[in-house]
């Protein structure tokens, strides 16, 4: 038996302290170190007595017979876009997320599909029973897939059934916060359970061939062990996003040793449970109204898919001392900075305006080629004039205000063209390069000259 041992470890970010503290000092968050029976581990650990004799290989003998991971595809176009084209086989990924989001519903859904295709799958639940799967099951039409359920959260149990039977190809654990394990004494949702769990569960998976797809809660408060001590341990890492007021989820890959990652796929939940959205920029841009000054559509890049979104600002008279500036979906510090570019480079004064800018959508943009679409609808909001309804923007504004190219200019026109778009404002670096398009693509060296367009 392993020597047992006490410490405090750190719920949020699985730290170890030697003592309790009320505040972590790896992760700076409030009341997470918890009290800990540490040491054991399942198949290992400081308590094997035996040990034996690894083997080394050299990497240019081996094989190379995969060229790619052998990979099965769900033929849910946008979960297998995420992945990288499919799950790989012996891979564990994590699927994150808040409460409530879908993921149980998303991987249902990509079970009963891949069950239908021939492919012996298995879903265990630790959240709910088996009848509130079956029934979740039934709402979505999925009763007569062939997936194996069962609801179960002991990590031994567990493994004593599959190793009863033929390894799947595909296991899901809903969710990696239920397991627990007996080699460790911890409750289970503290860290220490959910990461010795999660590793002899990917142990398993990397053994036996099979994906093993664990579901994780992302809490703010840190009470329960986030998933993210598990992120290290897993080949890639999915995160499964939206927010309540909208009926789209984005499903994003932040990690993904088998493929790119940034990726998105776009689902919008309805009664039905996930439908895919092929094409998201129509879905984003839906309820535009294209009359209203403040707003500008950025042709931008999520992971290799070009997307089309909506930026509106709001730029009003300020009556405070300190103007307002909020931001949605969007970087606080980018705006600021977008602002002093507009007033020192420009001269467009924003010091007497409150600033309000928002995302279209709920979306959460990350991509510096943004900028050049939110000083097209600040100045828009600003003067009061509408932006021409056919046009789209993207660049990277520079502190100098020099407006720098982007990866990928051809495909956001193409996405644009698409979209019955015909004119483009985009830096002139772009353009050099041969990207432009039969689209009338307006290329912009500076910042200045893009104000004095709109302005004239
Ligand atoms: P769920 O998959 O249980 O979320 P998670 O596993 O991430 O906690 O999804 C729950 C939400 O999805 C719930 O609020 C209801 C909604 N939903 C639908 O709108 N339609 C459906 O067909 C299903 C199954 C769920
Ligand atoms: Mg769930």
């Amino acid at each position: 038996m392993a020597r047992r041992s006490t410490s405090f470890v750190c719920q949020s970010c699985g730290a170890v302290t030697a003592k309790w503290v009320g505040r972590c000092e790896s992760c700076g968050e409030w009341n997470t170190i918890v009290e800990e029976q540490t040491g054991g581990g399942i198949g290992g650990g400081p308590g094997r007595a035996s040990k034996s004799k690894g083997r080394v290989v050299q990497l240019v003998g081996l094989s190379g017979d995969n060229k790619e991971a052998p990979r099965i595809q769900t033929k849910v176009a946008e979960l297998d876009r995420v992945t990288g084209g499919g799950f790989v086989r012996g891979s564990a990924l994590l699927v994150g997320g808040d409460p409530g989001i879908g993921k149980s519903t998303l991987l249902i859904q990509a079970a009963a599909q891949l069950a239908h295709l021939g492919h012996k799958t298995v879903y265990i639940s630790g959240e709910e029973a088996i009848g509130q799967v079956r029934l979740r099951a039934e709402r979505l039409g999925l009763a007569d897939a062939p997936v194996a359920l069962a609801a179960e959260t002991s990590v031994e149990d567990i493994l004593a059934t599959l190793e009863a039977d033929t390894a799947p190809a595909l296991l899901i654990l809903d969710s990696v916060q239920t397991l627990w394990t007996d080699q460790v004494d911890s409750p289970p949702g503290t860290v220490t359970q959910v990461r010795a769990s999660a590793q002899a569960m990917v142990r398993y998976a990397k053994k036996n061939g099979t994906t093993l797809v664990l579901v994780g809660h992302v809490t703010k408060d840190g009470q329960i062990a986030g998933p993210r001590v598990v992120e290290h341990m897993v080949d890639a890492v999915l995160y499964f996003e939206g927010d309540g007021a909208h009926q789209y989820r984005i499903l994003r890959s932040v990690k993904n040793r088998f493929g790119a990652t940034d990726e998105i796929g776009v689902f919008e939940m309805t009664g039905k449970g996930l439908v895919e959205v092929a094409n998201p920029s129509a879905l984003f841009l839906g309820d535009r109204s294209t009359s209203a000054p403040g707003a500008a559509v950025f042709a931008g890049l999520e992971g290799s898919r070009p997307l089309l979104i909506e930026i509106q600002a709001l730029v009003a008279q300020s009556s405070l001392g300190t103007p307002r500036r909020a931001v949605i979906g969007w970087d606080n510090a980018r705006l600021s900075m977008i602002l002093a570019v507009l007033e020192a480079r420009c001269g467009v004064r924003f010091s007497q305006h409150d600033v309000y800018l928002n995302v279209a959508g709920g979306l959460k943009i990350n991509e510096p080629g943004a900028d050049l679409a939110v000083a097209a609808a600040l100045i828009s909001s600003l003067s009061g004039l509408a932006l021409p309804a056919n046009c789209v923007y993207f660049g990277e504004v520079s502190l100098s205000g020099a407006i720098r190219p982007v990866a990928q200019a051809q495909s956001r026109l193409k996405e644009a063209e698409k979209l019955g778009f015909d004119q483009a404002y985009c830096p002139e670096g772009n353009l050099k390069d041969g990207a432009a398009s039969a689209f009338k693509a307006t290329g912009l060296p500076e910042l200045g000259d893009f104000v004095a367009k709109l302005s004239a």
